[in-house]
């Protein structure tokens, strides 16, 4: 009989929930939250508040699209964590409810698991297309910033990451201080494609090993611009392009050092992205070129897979339940990732 698995994500803005039968894909709804735009950034009251609105109908329609009712379902996958706790709670008390009403097996999954495997989500009329392992995975997000090696579906090892804020993070928080907007990722994406990206300098953080630092450079961009409005006020407005352009080169240079740098040590060349910061368009055109020179085998996500979905959250829990396991019923979610 075929494996029927609900996907649950709820553990930042978005509520997701998505189904696939034996790795195929039959729907993947996602419910984005508007109301944190006028703050600049996820007020976590909120989002839980809109994550127990959403979640009922976004359940409903990701059953009704994918043409399952709840009694056909084989177990529920949820994201435990790491993320917001209100915001967890929410998914994780709804899986636990639903489980318990359908007398199925529920089953946890770390959040940045799905994003790892997100490239095992087959989709209906598509080619699949899949790494082999061991892969190697740079992980964006808002959260993180990590290159893993995933030896297997459930075996993988974090080979380096941030000491300080995630990349995400620099691409949110350098929006906000140049008036930009939020989220700051895709306003600096579509400026930089009209800029020059080799008309401004940042300082590169230098890191020893394949863990990364972002926290300098958004002091370094801090400085230009203040240096540079006290001689014109209007330099922002007038060079916001180009200053998009040259600080996303930035870190894009800084992911994709650290990332060469693991492949040639590892000697693996099956290289995957994954997170919100993969949507990024000059990081997955900079990610093609570079394994096209360097004999890589690249996979980049489509991208309602880059940022939060339950899709992924759905085929990293099927693996989980291929491996024979079940969680309590008694299972709290966790913020953190070392609580895991
Ligand atoms: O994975 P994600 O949706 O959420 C968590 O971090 O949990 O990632 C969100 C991050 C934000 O920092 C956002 O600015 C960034 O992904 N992002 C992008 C782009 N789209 C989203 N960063 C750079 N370029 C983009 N096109």
């Amino acid at each position: 009989m075929a494996d029927i698995i609900l996907g649950i994500e709820s553990s930042c803005d978005d509520t997701s929930a998505a189904v696939i039968k034996d790795g195929w894909l039959l729907s993947n709804v996602i419910a984005s939250q508007d109301v944190h735009k006028a703050y600049g950034g996820v007020v976590p009251e909120l989002a839980s508040r809109a994550h127990e609105l959403n979640i009922v109908p976004v359940v409903s329609e990701a059953l009704s699209q994918a043409g399952v009712q709840a009694q056909d379902l084989t177990a529920i996958a949820f994201t435990r964590g790491p993320g917001l706790l209100g915001s967890l709670l929410v998914g994780t008390s709804f899986a636990k409810a639903m489980g318990l009403a359908l007398d199925i097996p529920i089953v946890m999954v770390n959040h940045l698991q799905g994003h790892l495997l997100a490239d095992f989500i087959r989709r209906p009329g598509e080619e699949v297309r899949e790494p082999s392992f061991p892969y190697l995975c740079l992980l964006v997000s808002g959260g993180n910033s990590q290159i893993v090696r995933v030896d297997g579906p459930l075996d993988y090892t974090i080979l380096g990451q941030t000491i300080d804020d995630a990349v995400g993070e620099a691409f949110d928080k350098c929006s906000k201080m140049m008036g930009l907007g939020y989220p700051g990722g895709p306003i600096i994406d579509r400026l930089a494609k009209q800029g020059n990206p080799l008309r401004f300098k940042f300082a590169k953080p230098h890191i020893p090993g394949l863990d990364y630092s972002f926290s300098g450079i958004k002091t370094s961009l801090l400085y230009f611009v203040r240096d540079e409005m006290a001689k014109d006020p209007g330099f922002m407005e007038n060079n916001k392009e180009d200053i998009c352009a040259s600080f996303q080169k930035t870190l894009i240079d800084i992911l994709m050092d650290k990332l060469i740098k693991a492949a040639k040590q590892t000697g693996i060349k099956d290289i995957t992205i994954g997170g919100g910061v993969s949507a990024n368009s000059g990081l997955r055109q900079r990610l093609v070129a570079e394994g096209a020179r360097r004999g890589w085998r690249t996979f980049l996500p489509p991208f309602k897979f880059t940022t939060d979905n339950a899709a992924m959250i759905a085929i990293a829990g099927w693996f989980h339940y291929r491996a024979g396991e079940r969680t309590p019923l008694d299972v709290a979610p966790v913020s953190r990732m070392s609580d895991f």
